[in-house]
Formats: structure tokens, sequence, C-alpha cells
């Protein structure tokens, strides 16, 4: 096959170079050249592109407004993250890492979709199919059925979904899959890129959805091509704690669905198993009458989820005193201490101080402010809170404590869950019967309220 010609484009700039160098004529950036394909097979694309993509324009008011098609797996949780199924010709990255149970999510969707007569194809990259077939065999999900392929040559994926006439195609993973149109080694950035926007084509032009697979790497991002969150239609985080076996498939990006939504998993000793109360999952296990833990609701997409900040104040040993916050951004932390010292009269000079949240879950949100202030109090004092409270208020640097956003719905969620009393702003309004709200204006109310 004739190799086509490439550039080397900078990430920075977008300037173009015909050889590789350390840094970029155009901006002085170092390490920014990648390589990119050009020529014959880029322009017959281009014309092929323009030659099926011959709709006219049309008015917004003429196009119908029927609901996208969309091709469920019936893993309740799966479906619900991408906005209610599969949307034919989407291209889906699933990141994550290692470990965390991405192909196995996978095969299964690959399975239930075969099972509701969905044709699917499997490239295994990193695996043989023989190992696919030894994990299929623990799933609950019959995977007899699907189609698997051990291929990294880009081309040869295409080909063989394309006769196939496979609906859903799974790429595991983008890292292993390399197109033979540049010299570059699987996992470039380069090679990355191409590879996902030939896939993205082959999705656009022949109608599959395709899933790939990135890992991350221990900086957070998906391995090198951050870019490619980009380029694809929808980008799902699989993340959880080693140590737990809750699973979390996060949308953080969605063009057919709303972002942030949130699927909870349990990996299982036969796959993963979708949580039928997520709102509820992550106080499982909760200890009340202990001292430093407070529970709040955070909305996690559209869904309210209730969950246990803990922490845990100590005599601190020589030097500058521990601050460790899990699940919580530290700087965070250290501004909700400060506005504790100063405003509400503890002092924390002395102490260590932990911060930790329960089932792998993030505080992200202003909103949590008020149960790290709490789970904080009821810690120095070793006084447990009420065990019937959830906590809901951002705190200002004044020490003032403001409303949170959709209260409503964390209210209704704190009541489901049997929860008495939410502890939150003075201006907050209107709970549901059997809540009691206690309406506070700074965090001198918190501490005096929590002494009583
Ligand atoms: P895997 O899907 O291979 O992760 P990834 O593709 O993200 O690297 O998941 C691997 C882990 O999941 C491995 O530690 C074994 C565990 N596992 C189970 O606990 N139960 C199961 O049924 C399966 C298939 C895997
Ligand atoms: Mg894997």
């Amino acid at each position: 096959m004739r190799k086509s010609r490439s550039v080397f484009r900078c990430t920075e700039c977008g300037a173009e170079q015909p050889k590789w160098a350390g840094r970029c004529d155009g901006c002085g950036a170092w390490n920014t050249l990648v390589e990119e394909a050009v020529g014959r097979t880029g322009g017959r694309a281009v014309r092929q592109a323009l030659q099926t993509s011959g709709s006219p324009p049309v008015r917004l008011s003429a196009l119908t407004s029927g609901a996208l098609p969309r091709w469920r797996t019936g893993l309740a949780e799966f479906d619900f993250v991408l906005g209610g199924g599969i949307v034919p010709g989407s291209v889906v990255l699933v990141g994550g890492e290692p470990g965390i149970g991405k192909s196995t999510l996978l095969l299964q969707c690959a399975a239930r979709l075969e099972a509701a007569g969905v044709p699917t194809l499997y490239v295994s990259g990193e695996e043989s199919p023989e190992q696919v077939r030894l994990r299929a065999t623990r799933l609950t999900e019959d995977a007899g059925a699907v189609h698997v392929l051990g291929e990294t040559r880009l081309e040869a994926i295409v080909h063989h979904a394309a006769a196939l006439g496979a609906r859903v195609v799974f790429v595991d993973s983008i890292q292993t899959t390399y197109t033979e149109a540049l010299e570059g080694a699987p996992g470039n950035v380069g090679q990355v890129r191409d590879c996902a926007a030939r896939l993205m084509r082959f999705a656009k032009e022949a109608g599959p959805a395709v899933f790939l697979v990135g890992h991350v790497t221990k900086g957070g991002g998906i391995a090198g091509p951050r870019t490619l969150e980009h380029i694809v239609d929808t980008v799902l985080y699989f993340e959880g704690e080693a140590t737990l076996d809750h699973r979390i498939l996060r949308a953080v990006k969605n063009r057919f669905g709303s972002v942030d939504e949130i699927g909870v998993f349990r990996m299982t000793g036969a796959g993963l198993e979708p949580v039928p109360d997520p709102a509820a999952a992550f106080l499982a296990g909760r200890h009340t009458g202990v001292s430093g833990s407070a529970v709040t609701a955070l909305m996690e997409g559209t869904r309210p989820v209730l969950v246990e900040v803990q922490a845990l104040a100590s005599k601190a040993g020589f030097g500058t005193p521990q601050r460790v916050a899990t699940g919580l951004d530290h700087r965070r932390l250290a501004v909700l201490l400060a506005v504790l010292e100063r405003r509400g009269g503890l002092s924390f000079e002395a102490l260590d101080v932990f911060v930790n949240v329960t089932g792998g879950v993030r505080l992200a949100e202003p909103s949590t402010d008020l149960a790290v202030l709490a789970a904080l109090v009821s810690s120095v004092r070793d006084r447990p809170v009420p065990a019937d409270a959830v906590f809901l208020g951002e705190v200002g640097l004044g020490g003032e404590i403001r409303p949170v956003a959709a209260l409503e719905r964390r209210l209704a969620e704190a009541a489901r869950q049997g929860f008495r009393r939410v502890f939150c702003s003075a201006r907050a309004r209107g709970a549901p019967e059997g809540l009691e709200l206690v309406g506070m204006e700074g965090i001198g109310d918190l501490a005096r309220r929590l002494a009583a």
C-alpha cells in the first residue's frame, strides 16, 4: 500500500512543518509537533466526504423533531449516562485507569446488543481473542454471539467492521491502534489522533457507533491525546477506588445527552452490575453516632446523591500540622479551616486535619462546604452531629451561609432516604413534608446549633 505524505503540526499554534523538530518554528513551543497525514489519503477523503454529504442546507423549522434513534443495552446505568442509549454514528471515548473495568463493561454491552439483534464487533488490541473469551465466561451475559477481532491496524479494523456490517464497534484500545499512513509508533499523540479521526469519519459515513477505550495516565488525562476529547461526540470516564467495588461512569462531554451524569456500578465476580439506588449507594455502611461525620447531598448531573464527609482533627506532632484532603480540593479545605478559625472561633493551629469523602466521590461544588465544616466542628469537639441531619450550604469568607442550587431535588432525596433535618441557609425555603429546615445566617450559628 502506498504511504501517504505526512506533515508535523504544532498542537499549540497549529503551524505546519515538513520535518519533525524539537521546537515549533511558529510559536517556539517545545515538544508540540505531532505527525499528521495529508496528501492523497486526506484529499480523497475530503472529496468523498463532499460527495457523500450532499444534502443541501435546510431551515431549522423544516427539520422534524423526532427523537434520535438509540440502541439500548439494557444495562440501565450505562444507557442512562449516554442519555438514553447508544446513538448510531456517534463516537464515544471511554477513559479510565487500567484495571478499572472498561473492557468488562464494553464486553457486557456487546453481549447485550447482540442479544437485542444489534450486530457488534469487539476489537481487542490489548488481549488475545482467547483472553477475551475467558473474561466472557465469567459474565452473567452470554457473549457467545459477539464477534471478536484481535487487530491493531486501523485499516484492517475498518475493513472488517464494514464487511461484518457491525452497528456498534468497540476498539479496545485507541492507544494500541495504529494507521499505516503514519510512521509513528502506536500510542503516540499523532497516531492516536489520526486513528480517532479516521474512525470518526467511518462512523459518520457508514453509520455505526464507535466506542474507543483510552487509558488514563496517573496525571488524570487520557494518555497523550486529551485532544481526542474535542474530536469525539461523548467522553465517559470510568472511575472508582481500587479497594472498593463501586465504579462510577461519568459523562464529561455528551453531544447527545446531559453532561456530568453518572452511572453507578458494582464490580462482582460476574462482571459489572448496575446499582439500583445510586443516590443511596454511598451512604451504605455509614456509622451513625461517630464524631467527625456529616452527610450532604450533591448533584451528579441531574441526580442528587447523598454522601458522607468525614473529618478527623488530632493533636499534631512536630513541625507544620498536616492537612490531608481526599475527595476534596486541599485549597478548599484550607479556605474552610481559615474561615472556621476566624469566624467560628475554633483553633486548628496544633491539630492535624484529615478530611475524607466516602465511596470515592469528589466534592466539586461549594454547596458541600457546610457539611465539611460540620464534620470538622464535630471532630474537634468529639461530639457527633444529629444522625438524621443533612448539611447543605455554601460558606463565604465572611462565614456567611448561602443557599444552594437545585435545593428542591436535594431536599426531596434527603427526605426519601429518611433524613428529618436539613441545616442550611436561613434563606432556604420549600422543605417537603417530614423535613425540617434549620436555617442559619453564619457559621457562628452552626457552632451554636451543634453544641445545643
Ligand atoms: P478490565 O475490564 O480488564 O479493566 P480495564 O479494561 O479497564 O483495564 O477489568 C479488570 C478487573 O476487573 C480485574 O481486576 C478483574 C476484575 N473483574 C472482576 O472482578 N469480575 C469480573 O467478572 C471481571 C470480568 C473482571
Ligand atoms: Mg482492558
